[in-house]
C-alpha cells in the first residue's frame, strides 16, 4: 500500500464557457466536478497503474462530501481507501474556467478552511495508524497546507514516516518546503521553480546537489517539457520525454510523483523509475482533465524516453 496525504484537499470544478470576458455574463456550456488536490491526483493515478493507496488529509462541509463521493467512484476505486479525516471547515473549491474559443483556463482557488489542533491531533492518530498497519510501502506528502496548520507540519509528517521506516516523498513549495526538507526526507519531487527558490540556483544540476545538502536524500527535479533530474547518494540521471507536447501541464508533476512511487514500490531501479515517471507525466499533459492520464500516450512514450547517466 501506498499513502497520499492531502492535508489541503479541493473540489475541482471546471466551467466551459464559449469565450471568457470580464465584466459579461457566461453561459456555461457543462461544469465537471472532481476530487482535487496533489495527493488526491497521486492517488488516482497510483490506482489506475494497480497500486492498493490509502489516500488521507481533510475533507469537511458540503464540497468535502461531495469529493469523498467522487473520489468512491473513480476507476479502480476498489484500491483507494478513503481515510480523509473529516473537519468542520469546509474544504474548498478549485475553479477552473475554460475559455473553448482560446483554450486556456483561468483558476479561481479558495484558500481552504482552517485545520484548529484538535483536528490536526486527529490526522497524526489516523497518520500514525497508516504509517505501523505494517503494510505501507511508502508516503507521498503533497502541496499547500491551509490556513491553521504550522508551517512545520511536513517537517513533522517526514519525521513520523522515518521513525516508522516508510519511505517518505515531500512535494510542496515556499517555507514548508524548506522546513520539511531539514526533516530529511527520502525524496522530493520539486520543480525548475520551487527548486530555485529553496536553493538560490537557477542551473538545475548545481541546485539538486544543493538540495541534497540541505537534507533530501534524493532529489527528482521536474523541470517540464526537459523532463526530471534525479541525483542520490549513488549517481544522477536525466530522463527527457522524446520531444515537448502541448496540452494542459497541470498536474503533470503530480503523475511524475506517481510514477516514482509506483515504481520505487515496484522495486525498479532509477532508470525505469524515471522513465515511467517522465512518460506518465507527459501522458498527463495530453490528456484534457488537469491530473488524468492518457494510457495510449503513456504506452507508447514509455519505450521513447531517453534516460542518460548525469553528474551525481
Ligand atoms: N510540455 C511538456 N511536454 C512533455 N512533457 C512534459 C511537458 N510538461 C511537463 N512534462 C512532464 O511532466 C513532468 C512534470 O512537469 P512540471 O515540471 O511542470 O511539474 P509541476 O510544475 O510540479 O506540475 P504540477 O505541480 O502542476 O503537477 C515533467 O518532468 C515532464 O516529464
Ligand atoms: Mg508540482
Amino acid at each position: 500500500m501506498i499513502i497520499t496525504v492531502t492535508l489541503n484537499a479541493a473540489l475541482d470544478v471546471t466551467y466551459r464557457v464559449p469565450s471568457l470576458r470580464p465584466h459579461a455574463t457566461h453561459r456555461v456550456v457543462d461544469t465537471i466536478e472532481r476530487p482535487g488536490g496533489k495527493g488526491l491526483n497521486v492517488a488516482r493515478v497510483l490506482a489506475a497503474l494497480g497500486h492498493r493507496t490509502a489516500v488521507t488529509g481533510f475533507a469537511g462541509g458540503p464540497a468535502g462530501g461531495e469529493l469523498r463521493r467522487l473520489l468512491a467512484a473513480v476507476p479502480r476505486a476498489d484500491l483507494l481507501t478513503d481515510a480523509l479525516v473529516p473537519i468542520a471547515g469546509a474544504t474548498r473549491r478549485t475553479v477552473g474556467v475554460v475559455d473553448i474559443a482560446g483554450g486556456d483556463t483561468t483558476m479561481f482557488n479558495e484558500p481552504g478552511p482552517t485545520v484548529g489542533p484538535a483536528e490536526w491531533a486527529s490526522f497524526l492518530d489516523v497518520y500514525r495508524g497508516l504509517l505501523t498497519s505494517g503494510d505501507a510501502r511508502g508516503v507521498a506528502l503533497c502541496g499547500s497546507l491551509p490556513p491553521g496548520l504550522p508551517v512545520g507540519a511536513y517537517a513533522e509528517l517526514v519525521r513520523e514516516a522515518r521513525t516508522a521506516g516508510v519511505y517518505v516523498l515531500l512535494d510542496t513549495s515556499g517555507e514548508p518546503l524548506r522546513r520539511g526538507l531539514a526533516a530529511r526526507p527520502d525524496l522530493i519531487k520539486p520543480n525548475a521553480e520551487e527548486l530555485t527558490w529553496l536553493t538560490g540556483f537557477s542551473d538545475p544540476a548545481r541546485a539538486a546537489r544543493d538540495a541534497r545538502r540541505r537534507g533530501a536524500r534524493a532529489v527528482a527535479a521536474s523541470l517540464g517539457a526537459q523532463g526530471i533530474l534525479a541525483l542520490d547518494e549513488t549517481g544522477g540521471w536525466q530522463a527527457a520525454p522524446p520531444g515537448s507536447l502541448s496540452g494542459n501541464p497541470t498536474g503533470a508533476g503530480d503523475s511524475a510523483v506517481a510514477g516514482l512511487l509506483s515504481g520505487l514500490a515496484e522495486g525498479l531501479p532509477w532508470p525505469e523509475r524515471l522513465a515511467r515517471a517522465v512518460a506518465l507525466s507527459a501522458a498527463t499533459v495530453v490528456a484534457p482533465a488537469a491530473g488524468e492520464y492518457d494510457r495510449e500516450t503513456y504506452e507508447k512514450l514509455l519505450p521513447r524516453v531517453q534516460v542518460t547517466a548525469a553528474a551525481p
